[in-house]
C-alpha cells in the first residue's frame, strides 16, 4: 500500500539517487514538485556537501533525501592497475588515446563522522545508504535528529539483514535497476531476481516499509508496485534525460 506518511509527501515518488549524474537542481525540482528528491552524496567532498545543502534548503522547504555508501574503501594495488591498464591496452591503441592524459575522477568516500557534521547542521529527513549500512555509532548519530534510514536490498538475505540492523525502510533493487546495485551480502548475480519478484519476496517477510526500485519508468508501473505492496517507488533511470539531469548526452 502507498504510504506517503513514512516520508511525508504527496506522491509515493523518490527520485533515486545517482551519483555522477544529478546535483542539488533535480532533488529540488523533484521535492518542490511533490515526490522526495535525493542529493547522491558518495562523489562530494564536505564543502560541496555542505553547499549542495544550502542550495536545497534555500529552495525548497520540503523533504530531502541525501545517500552515502558504506562501502569499505579499496586500498590502491599496483599490480591490479598494471593488468587492467595491460588487459585495455589494445584498446587505448586502437582509438589513440594516451591513459595519462586522463584526469582522475573522483572517488567514493564511504559514510563518515566528517559527513555527519555536516549533515547535522541541515538535519535531512531522509538519509539513504548503499552497500548496507553505517556502524551503529554513525547510525545513531544519524537517527539523533529523527531521520528516517534507508538502505538497498538485492536479495532477501540483505533485507532481513537491513531490519535486523536498523533500516526503517527497505528499497528492493532488483536487477532491472539502472546503475549499479547495492549488493553487500554477497555477489553472486544468480541471486538476484526481478524488482517485482524481490519486492514480493521482501514484503512477506520483513515488518518494515518497502521500496521498489529498478525497471520502473510510468504510471503503470508505480500503480502495479504499489499494489504488489511497495510503499512507495525509487525511480532514476527514467529521470536521466530530466532538464535537471546533469547527464551528458554520452552517459
Ligand atoms: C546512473 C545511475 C547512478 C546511480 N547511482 C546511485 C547512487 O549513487 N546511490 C544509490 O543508492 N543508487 C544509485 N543508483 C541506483 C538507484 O538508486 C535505483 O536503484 C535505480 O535507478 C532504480 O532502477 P531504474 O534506474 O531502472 O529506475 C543509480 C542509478 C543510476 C541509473
Amino acid at each position: 500500500m502507498a504510504d506517503q506518511s513514512i516520508f511525508n509527501v504527496k506522491y509515493p515518488i523518490i527520485q533515486a539517487p545517482m551519483a555522477g549524474v544529478q546535483d542539488s537542481a533535480l532533488a529540488i525540482a523533484v521535492s518542490s514538485a511533490g515526490g522526495l528528491g535525493s542529493l547522491p552524496c558518495s562523489m562530494l567532498n564536505h564543502d560541496a556537501l555542505h553547499a549542495e545543502l544550502s542550495r536545497i534548503r534555500s529552495q525548497t522547504n520540503q523533504p530531502v533525501n541525501v545517500n552515502f555508501f558504506c562501502h569499505t574503501a579499496p586500498r590502491f594495488d599496483a599490480r591490479a592497475e598494471q593488468k587492467w591498464r595491460s588487459i585495455l591496452q589494445p584498446y587505448f591503441e586502437e582509438y589513440e588515446v594516451d591513459i595519462d592524459d586522463i584526469p582522475a575522477g573522483p572517488g567514493r568516500e564511504p559514510f563518515s563522522h566528517a559527513a555527519t557534521d555536516v549533515l547535522e547542521s541541515f538535519r535531512p529527513e531522509v538519509v539513504s545508504f548503499h552497500f548496507g549500512l553505517p556502524d551503529q555509532e554513525l547510525l545513531t548519530r544519524v537517527k539523533s535528529w529523527g531521520a528516517t534510514v534507508m538502505s538497498s536490498a538485492t536479495t532477501l538475505d540483505e533485507a532481513r539483514w537491513l531490519e535486523a540492523n536498523g533500516a526503517d525502510v527497505v528499497i528492493a533493487q532488483g536487477i532491472e535497476a539502472g546503475g549499479h546495485r547495492g549488493m553487500f551480502l554477497s555477489a553472486d548475480l544468480s541471486r538476484q531476481t526481478g524488482t517485482f519478484t524481490l519486492l514480493s519476496e521482501i514484503t512477506h517477510e520483513v515488518n518494515v516499509p518497502v521500496i521498489a526500485a529498478g525497471g520502473i519508468t510510468d504510471a503503470k508501473g508505480v500503480a502495479s508496485a504499489l499494489s504488489a505492496g511497495a510503499a512507495a517507488v525509487q525511480m532514476g533511470t527514467v529521470y536521466l534525460r530530466n532538464n535537471q539531469s546533469a547527464a551528458s548526452s554520452s552517459d
